[in-house]
């Protein structure tokens, strides 16, 4: 059955106006830009990469009801030549391919293009600075970000040196794109905007917010292959399960990252009273 998109209802969202049955993918290509909506601008030789998982559960839920938004940036629109290449050999030598420099600039000046505020530019790569939920808590305050997928043997070191782009990683291991990092970043940001978790609670919560790596968690059932759910945790006594959980978070962090465990005894203690 063929829709006629004009009779689709539509609801306001005080900011634009959308079709309810709009999918991610219709949201991320054909909406205009919404007023201080925070927006991921991605650069990708695979626009059709994205949302990719982004567009599923809470982010998807997110982009459709307009709280943040996505453009993937087709690196190959920007190719040159009748076959609009992209990539070329290495100089000096060597395996693969690189991407080119004036392609890479043409497609970041597109993408900047209009952005204001706080809004990196950011290039996925195995050489980049880890992932840490600082960051994300650093670009969710922003306005919006850029991203720089690479393929081949990565990107000209001439861009990166002239748009002063920051290098982040993923981890130590080297995947075929940029991709992937792309969408773990977007994701882990994305749900630092107020409103995209239903439960505000629960990003205060969990690993890394609070320094420490987070307590286990249980459900139902009460019991499962002869374990028990700790008895503390069925007490109803929410005082002793705060205590609990902060000392199960301790030993965890304790146990598993020496290194945060040492950052959080050297954290400044705030008092509270001023
Ligand atoms: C095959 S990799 C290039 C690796 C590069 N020759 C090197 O040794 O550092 C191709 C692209 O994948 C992306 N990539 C690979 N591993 C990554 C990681 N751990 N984190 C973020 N991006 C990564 C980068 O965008 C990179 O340009």
């Amino acid at each position: 059955m063929v829709r006629d998109k004009s009779k689709t209802p539509t609801r306001s969202l005080g900011r634009k106006t959308i079709r309810a049955t709009a999918t991610p993918r219709e949201l991320m290509t054909h909406n205009p830009d919404l007023k201080d909506v925070w927006k991921a601008k991605v650069i990708t030789l695979f626009p059709n990469a994205f949302p990719g998982v982004l567009g599923e559960s809470l982010t998807g839920k997110a982009l459709q009801n307009g709280l943040w938004q996505l453009e993937a940036i087709d690196l190959r629109k920007f190719g040159v030549g009748k076959h609009r290449n992209v990539d070329d050999t290495p100089a000096g030598g060597g395996a693969g391919m690189v991407l080119r420099a004036d392609v890479l600039g043409a497609a970041i000046e597109h993408a900047m293009d209009g952005t204001q505020g706080n809004w990196p530019l950011i290039y996925l790569s195995p050489r980049g600075a880890p992932m840490t939920q600082a960051l994300m808590q650093d670009l969710a305050r922003g306005d919006g970000v850029t991203l720089l997928c690479g393929r081949f043997e990565g990107v000209d070191e001439r861009v990166l040196e002239h748009y002063g782009v920051q290098e982040v990683s993923l981890g130590d291991f080297v995947m075929t794109g940029g991709e992937i990092a792309a969408q773990a970043l977007i994701d882990a940001t994305v749900r630092l905007i107020p409103d995209v978790l239903g439960n505000a609670e629960s990003a205060l919560d969990e690993s890394f917010s609070s320094g420490l790596l987070e307590h286990p968690q249980y459900t139902r059932p009460s019991e499962w292959q002869g374990r028990a759910i700790p008895e503390v945790l069925m007490s109803g006594h929410h005082g002793r399960v705060a205590e609990w959980r902060q000392e199960q978070a301790q030993k965890i962090t304790r146990k598993r990252r020496p290194d945060m465990w040492d950052a959080f005894h050297k954290r400044p203690v705030i008092d509270p009273d001023g």
